[in-house]
């Protein structure tokens, strides 16, 4: 089938060189590619300091799309029809004349097509790169064309509120907010975006998705690997700032939002900030009742030993930077009021999962003999985004048998099981999205500063006061001791699937 094509589109992108590039934005531009979804007229302009030909810039592509891609190896003819589109330009991002370079590439494009393209800046770099870079696209006049340029700049946005306050207000004052996508790769994973499906196109859950049916929703992002060779970032980030302000929050957005009029992009993030402007501010009271940190020390993980965060390369060996973050979060709204809204993210962590569970309120009487309902469960949904895609509803059944026995069972719905087709990374979505103009999945400047203001207070308190717990979990566990207490003490656990160990 020939897929709906975009419009002549040139990507800049910065960084070209870097990590991203060759695992993440080569590899889906590619996929696109072998899935028919790239214009005809096609250009990709990587740039940085290091001197390389186009040749060479090339095969250092293909070496990430071997390593990365979701097809595996590149077939030879494939590769090299798509490499034909791919040029290399060494600059400075300090200096106008590599901006010349850019905009005469561009134009002669544009002349060869003789159509006028898109044009996507694509931001692969440190944040501290994205003023002069963003400022320099805007003196070369290489973004006057509100509806033809495009920037895509990457997380982090920011440090803080202040910062993300003075880079959007440097954004705003070069593109027009119709130019900027603020990726957050979350929202591009394919059961993300089944959960605004699932909520909105059927009849059955929206009537039911509130207080008065719904006990606590728990959302829990975990992690097997460490921090690895990322130390000298992470320690300027920790649990909060690098999952929780960005990934978590938005996916709670999707969960607790209103029902959105249409399914347009302003819409829809009009109705996310909503959530997080409704969502209770933390007094210093709040702190210690509502969150609990975490820094992972050494263990062992599926038979080999590993270190402790404060033992990896370029962290601090008496850091304050913690690794796990769990925390209570309440809606304060109509739908919402009075419940809980648990997350926990972390490192070095027993499963690799990404779960998000919705726990529904008992019945209000049972008619069953206690010896029926021994296992009773409450009604869970339970929409697990990776590594297994699936949407799961318990309810109780009654057991075969002679006697009345009830106990739960799960109606799964599973990508596997139900579709052939391989799911698209987040990153191919993404670039898609701009290439066709549609922010829906991308973060608006004032959704950003809402979430970063929500967790500000946490993140100061932190910074000030030294763990003197830390660390305080051991690798290949669920966390410190106090992110259980923190669900225990409302009677609750946190919900875990079936172990499926990272091969
Ligand atoms: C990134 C974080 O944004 O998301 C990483 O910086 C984290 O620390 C990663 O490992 C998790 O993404 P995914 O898609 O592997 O769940």
């Amino acid at each position: 089938m020939k897929s709906i094509k975009s419009q002549p589109s040139i990507f800049v992108i910065f960084g070209g060189t870097g990590d991203l590039n060759s695992r993440k934005i080569t590899p889906a531009l590619y996929n696109l590619y072998l899935d028919d979804w790239l214009p005809d007229h096609f250009a990709v302009i990587g740039t940085g300091r290091t001197k390389l030909t186009n040749e060479e810039f090339r095969a250092t592509l293909l070496e990430g799309i071997n390593q990365f891609s979701r097809n595996g190896k590149a077939d030879k003819k494939k590769w090299e029809e798509f490499s034909a589109h791919i040029t290399y330009i060494v600059s400075d991002i300090n200096n106008a004349k590599s901006y010349s370079a850019f905009s005469e590439s561009i134009k002669s494009f544009e002349a060869e097509w003789k159509l006028p393209a898109n044009i996507i800046y694509y931001l692969a770099v440190a944040p501290q790169f994205f003023p002069t870079i963003a400022t320099n696209i805007s003196k070369n006049a290489l973004c006057a064309d509100i509806a033809k340029t495009r920037i895509v700049i990457e997380k982090p946005f920011g440090h803080d509120l202040e910062s993300a306050k003075d880079l959007n207000n440097l954004l705003k004052g070069i593109f027009d907010e119709k130019q900027i996508y603020r990726i957050d790769h979350y929202l591009g994973k394919e059961t993300v975006q089944n959960i605004m499906a699932f909520r909105f196109a059927n009849a059955l859950f929206e009537p039911q998705w509130n207080r008065n049916y719904i006990d606590h929703v728990q959302i829990s992002v975990t992690e097997q690997l460490g921090v690895g060779d990322r130390g000298e970032y992470y320690e300027g980030s920790g649990a909060l700032r690098d999952m929780v302000q960005n990934h978590i929050l938005q996916l709670l957005c999707i969960v607790a939002m209103e029902v959105p009029v249409d399914f347009s992009s302003d819409e829809i993030r009009d109705r996310k900030v909503d959530v997080l402007r409704a969502m209770r501010r933390f007094g210093p009271g709040d702190i210690k009742k509502r969150v609990v940190r975490g820094q992972y020390s050494a263990g062992w993980m599926e038979g080999k030993e590993v270190p402790g965060y404060r033992e990896e390369t370029k962290v601090n060996p008496e850091s304050n930077t913690e690794t796990f973050a769990a925390v209570k979060f309440f809606i304060d709204n109509w739908r919402w009021e009075g419940v809980p809204f648990y997350v926990r993210t972390g490192k070095r962590m027993q499963q690799s999962s990404s779960v998000i569970t919705i726990q529904y309120k008992d019945v209000p009487h049972s008619i069953f003999p206690t010896e029926a309902s021994e296992n009773w469960g409450q009604n869970r949904l339970v929409i697990s985004i990776q590594p297994e895609m699936s949407i799961r509803l318990q309810v109780q059944a009654k057991r075969p048998g002679l006697n009345m026995v009830l106990n739960p069972v799960d109606m799964v719905f599973d990508y596997k099981g139900t579709y052939a087709s391989e799911t698209p990374e987040a990153y191919e979505t993404l670039l898609l999205d701009v290439m066709q103009g549609d922010q829906t999945l991308f973060m608006r400047g004032d959704q950003v500063e809402a979430a970063w203001e929500l967790i500000m207070p946490i993140l100061t308190s932190w910074e000030t006061k030294q763990s003197l717990s830390f660390p305080n979990y051991v690798a290949d566990t669920w966390g410190p001791e106090l992110a259980e207490a923190l669900v225990a003490q409302d009677g609750y656990h946190w919900f875990t699937l079936p172990i499926h160990k990272k091969k």
